[in-house]
């Protein structure tokens, strides 16, 4: 008879069973059981169940160690060769660690973790499992990446590829070859023997992940893995595989335009939230050292309504241009529209103009656009907002030389922000001459007139003044 290989175990009650059912027998759940494999030595001696040992049996030694008694790895983190990388990931790759990687479809996932698989492979021996595409087909990118003129080096030094899908035969192979750096492309192709259900379920993806994190802690492999997005733009799969895993890192950009993002949401060995910024051109991803210049629109031409702020992504300072555009309504309720800034936060800073600083908001379409298709999130945005949204009210210029950092209150306050001195420097990096910040925060910077404010009526005063 064959041996059990997996069992189903309920997420809500914890019970288990040996066939899967829709509800559970126990807590009467629907759709709680999720199937999970057992360990190679449980199947091996036929059970089901782990036996676990009494706590009351004979004291056994000690096994846990105090920090002195722990022995130090002095970590040294590998330059991936690409800087913009290495900053995302805290400043290099640490050995042993484990990466997800994920963004939307055609991004560009292969096209970076192949590009950094090949700068590697001239120090470090490099094994790139290509689950979802053949190994021509990965051959055919690589080719294009170092052949086309300005591309990466061609020679590929120690890059392995090895087309497979199935867990236990990359594990066999990590093992055998036991290179510094892997990359896993995609979790979502693998597929665990063990397991009934077909890749990309989410009991495959999680023991997927869960055996190669193991693997990864033992034998010092850093690994990247490539993550798929679902429609809501989270990686797919449990939410556990976020906790599992050391770091997670988004790729995200704009279709239609050529540059991609790099975002940290999790790093267990850095800053979250940092940016690094590539484009993509025919040679494959090119770094982009000074970003802003991409958030900054048309500076030419001048057109009321435009405001410039200083966003902080993690570390990273990024000069962006906002683009507002008011006018009268010709629906019962006038629409607002966002793109680049959080939706919420503008219907917010709209009530604070009309109740606060008297600006009739309710008869007219309001539509603010962040340049460069980047997402703003963070509050320090909202005096940009506020100041863009009133001068194309009055259909006024505001000073292209002006930046605005500052949070808007429910009051109509201007509220302190974090990390104004590097903002502020950025902005004078790139020739802004005055900035309007929160009262407060006065800070000297050689170069910029800075105008410290306690309210939006007086910053609103001040942008509009020329
Ligand atoms: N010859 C080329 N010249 C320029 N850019 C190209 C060329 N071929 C492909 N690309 C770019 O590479 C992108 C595909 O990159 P890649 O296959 O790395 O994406 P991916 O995120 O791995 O996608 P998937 O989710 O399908 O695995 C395309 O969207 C395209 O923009
Ligand atoms: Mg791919």
């Amino acid at each position: 008879m064959a041996k059990t290989r997996s069992i189903f175990l309920c997420n809500q009650c914890g019970a288990e069973s040996s066939q899967y059912y829709g509800r559970c027998p126990q807590c009467q759940g629907w759709n709680t059981l999720v199937e999970q494999a057992l360990p190679v030595r449980e199947v091996a001696a036929g059970r089901a169940t782990s036996q676990r040992r009494s706590p009351l049996g004979p004291a056994q030694p000690r096994l846990a160690l105090t920090l002195k008694e722990i022995q130090d790895h002095p970590q040294t983190r590998l330059p991936s060769g690409y800087g913009e990388l290495d900053r995302v990931l805290g400043g290099g790759i640490v050995p042993g660690s484990l990466v997800l990687l994920g963004g939307d479809p055609g991004i560009g996932k292969s096209t970076l973790l192949l590009q950094m698989a090949n700068q590697l492979a001239q120090r470090q021996r490099v094994l790139y499992i290509c689950a979802e595409e053949s190994g021509q087909q990965v051959k055919l990118r690589w080719q294009r990446l170092t052949t086309e003129p300005g591309g990466a080096a061609a020679d590929q030094g120690d890059l392995f590829l090895l087309p497979e899908i199935d867990l236990e035969t990359i594990l066999a192979e990590l093992q055998s070859l036991r290179p510094t750096v892997a990359v896993i492309d995609s979790i979502q192709a693998l597929y665990d023997a063990r397991l009934t259900s077909a890749p990309g379920s989410v009991s495959q993806v999680r023991e997927c992940t869960a055996a190669l994190m193991q693997l990864a802690k033992r034998a010092h492999i850093s690994l990247f893995i490539v993550g798929h997005v679902t429609k809501e733009g989270a990686i797919a799969g449990p939410k556990v595989l976020e906790h599992l895993v050391d770091t997670v890192l988004y790729f995200e950009g704009d279709r239609f335009a050529s540059h991609r993002l790099l975002r940290s949401v999790k790093n267990r060995f850095g800053a979250t939230h940092e940016l690094g910024v590539f484009e993509m051109v025919n040679q494959g991803l090119a770094e982009v050292v000074n970003p802003s210049a991409l958030f900054l629109g048309n500076r030419q031409e001048q057109v009321p309504g435009i405001a410039t702020i200083v966003a902080c992504e993690g570390t990273r300072p990024l000069v962006v241009e906002l683009q507002s555009l008011v006018s009268p309504t010709s629906y019962s309720s006038p629409r607002r529209s966002t793109t680049g800034i959080e939706f919420n936060r503008l219907l917010q800073i709209l009530a604070v103009l009309e109740k606060r600083i008297g600006v009739p908001l309710s008869k007219l379409d309001a539509y603010v656009a962040a340049a460069g298709g980047l997402m703003v999130a963070e509050p320090a945005a909202d005096l940009g907002v506020a100041v863009a949204v009133v001068a194309s009210f009055r259909d006024r210029l505001v000073d292209p030389e002006l930046v605005l950092i500052g949070e808007v209150g429910l009051g109509g306050q201007v509220r302190p922000v974090s990390q104004l001195e590097l903002r502020l420097k950025e902005a004078v990096k790139l020739g802004f001459k005055r900035a309007i910040v929160p009262k407060g925060q006065a800070i000297q910077i050689e170069g910029l007139d800075i105008v410290a404010v306690a309210r939006l009526v007086d910053a609103i005063a001040q942008a509009l003044a020329t």
